[in-house]
């Protein structure tokens, strides 16, 4: 049995970075407009402070401008709503995230149900997880739509393949269902509750695993030739003890050796992340300047 190619997301993702950083320039050099990306931090989780310098960082390297607004941990709803309606109004916003997980205190529906429709990047707010359900123009959640940019570029036409999503959370598991199905997929969401995992895997052309459980997709369940896309980045110690590193919901060595293709935690899906951000971003841009 030969090995499973290497998705590389790291790849992947620079190129998609280069073609955005291409047109914004155009869109600079032509019409005068730089395209304008906001990121609320309230709070001081580490992970969260990680990843928003890591989206400032590549934000600015595309050549958009990058607003970071932080707030103290106990900033009221108010003044959260007050910062978000304010960003709404700034013509050079063109994208707003809001970093989740917000704090306790804080409703994060509410928030994010308040981020101007055509500004939400994320595409987290319920209009545009209504637009992508019905098919129409929206924004779409940028970890499932670098899984589906991989899986088109991997793959071509994904009509009529047999995809199991595992996972059934708002920011991948449900959008990821949705792109599956616009592409013509047969899709099953499973979850922790799914009878049958194992037999549900084995049916799959396309496996993608976001549940957040290191390593819990064996390659046995795994149905040889299928494309497995894996969404997880979980940290677990090392064996020997020191320190820790990154795996993903998928056993990855056991899965290599039976899928025809796979991403790799880390330099998978993870990549790719931040760059649709930029994508969507873009896009917001270019819709709001016709
Ligand atoms: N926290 C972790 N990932 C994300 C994301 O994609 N968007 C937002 N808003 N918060 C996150």
């Amino acid at each position: 049995m030969t090995q499973a190619s290497l998705i590389d997301g790291k790849a992947f993702s620079a190129d998609l970075r280069g073609r955005i950083a291409t047109h914004v320039a155009r869109l600079k050099e032509e019409h005068g407009i730089t395209p304008g990306l906001a990121v609320v931090l309230v709070g001081e989780d580490p992970a969260s402070q990680v990843y928003v310098r890591s989206k400032g960082k590549q934000t600015v390297e595309a050549g958009m401008a990058s607003f970071e607004h932080k707030l103290p941990a106990d900033t009221s709803e108010e003044t959260l709503l007050a910062k978000v309606r304010e960003l709404n109004e700034d013509p050079a916003v063109h994208g707003i995230l809001v970093q989740l997980p917000l704090p306790k205190h804080l409703d994060s529906d509410l928030v994010i149900n308040s981020i101007d429709v055509a500004k939400d990047v994320d595409g987290f707010h319920i209009s545009n997880v209504g637009l992508l359900a019905t098919g129409q123009k929206s924004l779409v959640p940028c970890t499932p739509l670098g899984c589906i940019m991989m899986l088109k570029a991997e793959l071509g036409d994904l009509s009529g393949k047999e995809a199991v999503v595992i996972g059934r959370s708002n920011i991948v598991g449900k959008p990821m269902a949705q792109l599956l199905l616009a592409e013509s997929c047969t899709v099953t969401i499973a979850h922790s509750r799914t009878a049958d995992l194992a037999g549900t895997v084995r049916r799959a052309d396309i496996v993608v695993a976001a549940v957040g459980r290191p390593q819990m997709v064996p390659g046995e369940w795994i149905k040889p030739g299928a494309t497995v896309i894996d969404v997880g980045i979980n940290r677990v110690p090392k064996e020997d003890g020191e320190g820790h590193r990154l795996v993903g919901d998928v056993d990855f060595a056991s899965a290599k050796e039976v899928a025809g293709a796979i991403t790799p935690v880390p330099g998978g899906v993870g990549p790719m992340t931040i760059a649709c951000l930029l994508s969507n971003t873009l896009t917001a841009c270019c819709r709001a300047n016709g």
